[in-house]
């Protein structure tokens, strides 16, 4: 076996190569001989993405064993689904669809909670060839139209409500209102009713989910080329508008293949949990794909990491069902250490089976490292990557060669990533220097071709800055051993609670309160959820109003537009924002103030002035 340094590089000296072995991992209608094409990865090759998910193991005579395992501990429920459980479910989904007239191509947006339907939802697109956009229920009405009306679908699948600790939350009176909003009108709404909250169907649009499929025939798989569209998902940008990142089918399958025996160092048969949300890209590629197309047994988690009901809730799931690797973010493990510093939880539960524990989705902190490694007495191994890329660009990667943890990092370089960190010249810098991390184009299998119905902004916001790499967006470093050091974005988006928000769509909501002259929203270090927006708003002249009330009314807007995700609660009233003496808001230098971090006054700065009276309206918040 190859170690990790002769693995990386016969990934990147010999992509065709690598890549067409890696092939190998997935059943294709018709195998692609063009492995890379310059542009785009298998071109010719034909495949279902939900046959290699599915199907391919009910013909390998797996039929019988656990596919899906879906514990609601907020319903009380748990419910275990076989492969050929899961089948005949996701075909007879798929049946439903295609009565409704979906075909491969069409569109179908998926507003739900982390219900198994969710998951058959999915891959019963995928089986039609029809493409799939999730949107995470935490979203608000406002933010699900502006997905309806960008990827048009022609059926949109909903259930009545999800279930959060506290409160159930109606989703059909959002989608209602979201399908008011949006100028995009849907052919047919079908609709999931839970027994916590029965739904309202709107006659001729609506229609009531078991029943529909009860009554479907099963569908089966329809060959997609390698590169059509096998879903989208909306990711935030810079902007109020959110970007559809488009996954095609034949790199995904391959890339996620691979990635779960060489990243993640899981077998077929194993048990492997991601505790994130569907709604998400973690939970689209190793809650759904991977773990299926690997034949592991994924679990779906409906719950969090404390209080449903205790801060032992992640224990008791690895424990019931013998999860090998859990993937989680570094906030649901700080979340689970305030509650139960000491793991006294922990030590009810029997972890024997465990053996790793991947975090993603934020930078993992030395501390939160050292409290779970000690603990666990496994190893805690951090990567990174992002919406656009699918799936893991720095890991350390467990099926290859484990190599030693330095905390604060990610390690090294996946096979297939070429990462560069670089200079505002596009010079590499050396080690130690902080630069902007990109990845030399090509791309590796999986990783976004494109973005939805917007090739111009995917060269603009990915292709520009850099030519001939890709441009991540976040900053960080080299160390001297290769190991990839990722601070944080280097734009205006924020990372809360492992959750992708944008500032800048924040700050449109809070411009659009009639008493706001201007605003700035700015992420600042939050213990728990390791950033939270700030909002600091100048109010037009002459509108005399409490502070307090402002700040409240404020915080009801972005709950009610973007969502009750965003978690935005603070917003303090300045009588001006420090700006750049061509008018740009100085947001890093805000965000460092509001850090209580040393700042230095930029030479570009209109009045250095403002800077202390951000100082003083930031203290005590
Ligand atoms: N539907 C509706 N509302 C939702 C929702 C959903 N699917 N998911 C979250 N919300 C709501 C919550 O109820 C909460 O509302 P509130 O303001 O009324 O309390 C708000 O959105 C923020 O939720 P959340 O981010 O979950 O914060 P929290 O304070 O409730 O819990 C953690 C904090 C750390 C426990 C939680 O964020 C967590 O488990 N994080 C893990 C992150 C994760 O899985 N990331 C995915 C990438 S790996
Ligand atoms: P998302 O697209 O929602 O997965 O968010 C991706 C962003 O989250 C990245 O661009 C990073 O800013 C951040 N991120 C994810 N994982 C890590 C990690 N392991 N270390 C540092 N930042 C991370």
């Amino acid at each position: 076996m190859s170690g990790y340094d002769e693995t990386y590089q016969h990934s990147i000296e010999r992509p065709e190569e690598f890549w067409g072995a890696a092939a190998l991992g997935i059943t294709w209608d018709q195998p692609p001989a063009t492995v890379f094409d310059g542009a785009r990865w298998f071109t010719d090759g034909r495949l279902n993405t939900c046959y290699n998910a599915i199907d391919r193991h009910v013909a390998a005579g797996r039929g019988g064993q656990p596919a899906l395992i879906h514990d609601s501990p907020v319903t009380g429920t748990s419910r275990t689904y076989t492969y050929a459980e899961l089948l005949d479910e996701v075909a007879r989904t798929a049946g439903m669809l295609r009565d409704l007239g979906v075909t491969a191509g069409d569109t179908v947006v998926i507003y739900m909670p982390m219900v198994p339907e969710a998951v058959v939802a999915m891959l019963a697109c995928a089986r039609l060839g029809a493409v799939h956009s999730v949107v995470f229920g935490g979203f608000a009405a406002r933010e699900l139209a502006v997905r309806i009306d960008h990827a048009r679908p022609k059926v949109v699948l909903s259930a009545s409500c999800g279930i959060e600790p506290s409160r159930v939350v109606a989703y059909k009176p959002l989608l209602d209102a979201a399908l008011e909003q949006a100028a995009h009108r849907p052919e047919r709404c079908v609709i999931l009713q839970r027994p916590q909250c029965a739904a309202e169907l709107r006659e001729g649009r609506d229609l009531d989910w078991a029943p529909a499929v009860a009554d479907a025939e099963p569908a089966g798989c329809v060959s997609v080329a390698a590169t059509d569209p096998l879903y989208v998902l909306y990711t935030s940008g810079t902007t109020g508008v959110p970007k559809g990142v488009v996954r095609d089918n034949g790199g995904h399958a391959v890339a996620l293949h691979w990635s779960m025996a060489n990243v993640y160092g899981a077998a077929p048969g194993e048990v492997y949990w991601a505790a994130s949300d569907v709604g998400w890209v973690v939970g689209h590629s190793y809650i759904v794909y991977a773990p299926l197309l690997a034949g592991c047994t994924t679990v779906l988690y409906e719950g969090k990491p404390v209080g449903t009901p205790d801060p032992g809730a992640f224990w008791r799931v690895v424990s019931t069902y013998g999860v090998r690797t859990l993937f989680t973010a570094p906030t649901a493990i700080r979340a689970i250490k305030k509650e139960d510093p000491y793991g006294e939880y922990l030590k009810k539960w029997d972890l024997s089976g465990l053996r790793y524990l991947f975090l993603a989705g934020e930078r993992l902190d030395p501390d939160t490292y050292h409290w779970a490694s000690d603990l666990l007495g496994i190893p805690v191994l951090d990567h990174w990557w992002q919406t656009e890329t699918g799936w893991p660009i720095a890991a350390n990667c467990a099926g290859i060669e484990r190599l030693p943890v330095k905390p604060g990092s990610p390690t090294k370089a996946v096979p297939g990533w070429d990462v560069h960190v670089l200079d505002p010249d596009g010079r590499d810098c050396p080690p130690g220097v902080e630069g902007a991390v990109t990845i030399k184009l090509p791309l590796p299998p999986g990783a976004l071709p494109t973005l939805y119905r917007d090739e111009a902004r995917y060269a603009r916001s990915y292709l520009r800055r850099y030519p001939g790499h890709y441009l991540t967006g976040d900053g960080g470093h080299l160390d001297e051993d290769g190991y990839l050091y990722v601070m944080g974005r280097i734009d205006d988006v924020i990372n809360v609670a492992g959750h992708r928000l944008s500032t800048g769509a924040m700050e449109e909501v809070v411009a659009a309160h009639p008493d706001v002259a201007e605003c700035a929203v700015v992420g600042v270090a939050d213990p728990l959820k390791g950033q939270v927006p700030m909002g600091f708003v100048v109010l037009k002249a002459g509108a005399a109003r409490d502070p307090a009330q402002v700040e409240q009314e404020l915080v009801a807007l972005v709950r009610e537009r973007i969502g009750p995700v965003a978690a935005f609660r603070r917003a303090v009233v300045v009588a001006r924002l420090p700006k750049t003496r061509s008018g740009k808001i100085l947001r890093a230098t805000m965000r460092n103030i509001a850090d209580g971090e040393p700042y230095e006054t930029p030479s570009t700065i209109e009045d250095p002035a403002t800077l202390p009276e951000i100082a003083e309206a930031v203290k005590g918040v």
